[in-house]
């Protein structure tokens, strides 16, 4: 008798709509497409419209989407919701959800540190833990009940003028994943943090050609990502740090 197929796993992006993020959306489908068994999808972002466009383009692609547009530091359990009641499961979650406001360590304003502590911190914090409760409870899928990837930064390793607030930020974030892969370990739940230094995404805003030509891509980010999702359940990539080629900028 044949095998029963298993089913696609179920991976919620966050920060779908641009960026690094929609480079991993982009790059799942792409693996999935006229693979077997495929991926479903959950995106999440703030804006609509980019999802929406998103989702058309890989609905296209015979991939399965379902869109979740809300303000994390509003409403952090709303993709999670919005994937367990469209796919009734969890296999992964990608976090790349992110904010930075780059100033001066002393024009850093108490709005500043609030607005990206409630993005990056959190919502974060509030989100992996729901999603890794979610994990926990279901059924164990080729040998892992999930998996979390964080996208923080090289700036959770090494400190950069101007990015008082976001190393602040990114540092927490790494601390949290850090406790989290204690936990992991003993429930089958497998932890990547993921440090990129920089890619040129919409999070930049204008740049001079020159410096672009220095940077990586979202898709450079993205492409080792998804490649750790499928890796055995023996090994567990713990970090992975990304620089451009020839430096930081
Ligand atoms: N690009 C780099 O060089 C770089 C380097 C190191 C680390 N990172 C980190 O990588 C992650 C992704 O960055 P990126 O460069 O891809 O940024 P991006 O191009 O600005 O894209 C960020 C994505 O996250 C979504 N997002 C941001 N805040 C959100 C919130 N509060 N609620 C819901 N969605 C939210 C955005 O949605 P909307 O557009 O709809 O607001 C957007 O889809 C961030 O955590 C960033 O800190 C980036």
């Amino acid at each position: 008798m044949p095998e029963k197929e298993s089913p696609p796993p179920v991976i919620l992006v966050t920060g779908a709509g641009k960026g690094i993020g929609r480079a991993v959306a982009e790059a799942l489908a792409a693996k999935a497409r006229g693979a077997s068994p495929g991926v479903k999808l959950l995106l999440a972002a703030r804006t609509a419209a980019d999802l929406e466009a998103l989702k058309a383009r890989l609905d296209g692609d015979g991939v399965e989407c379902g869109i979740a547009a809300c303000d994390l530091a509003e409403q952090p359990l709303r993709p999670l919701e919005a994937c367990l009641a469209r796919f009734g499961r969890i296999d992964a979650l990608v976090h790349c959800a992110g904010v930075g406001r780059f100033k001066d360590f002393l024009e850093q304003t108490p709005e500043d540190l609030e607005f990206t502590l409630r993005t990056n911190v959190t919502a974060t914090f509030l989100l992996l833990q729901k999603a890794y409760a979610a994990m926990q409870a279901q059924s164990p899928r080729d040998g892992l009940r999930g998996q979390i990837q964080v996208v923080t930064s090289i700036a959770a390793e090494q400190p950069f003028p101007q990015s008082s607030t976001y190393c602040l930020s990114k540092y927490a974030q790494r601390g949290l994943l850090d406790v989290m892969r204690l936990y992991g370990r003993q429930d089958g739940i497998r932890i990547l943090e993921v440090r990129p230094g920089a890619a040129y995404t919409p999070m930049w805003g204008e740049m001079p050609p020159d410096q672009v030509a220095r940077m990586m891509t979202a898709e450079d980010i993205a492409q080792p990502m998804v490649d750790a999702l499928a890796l055995s359940a023996r090994a567990s990539i713990e970090v992975i740090t990304i620089r451009p080629m020839h430096g930081d900028l």
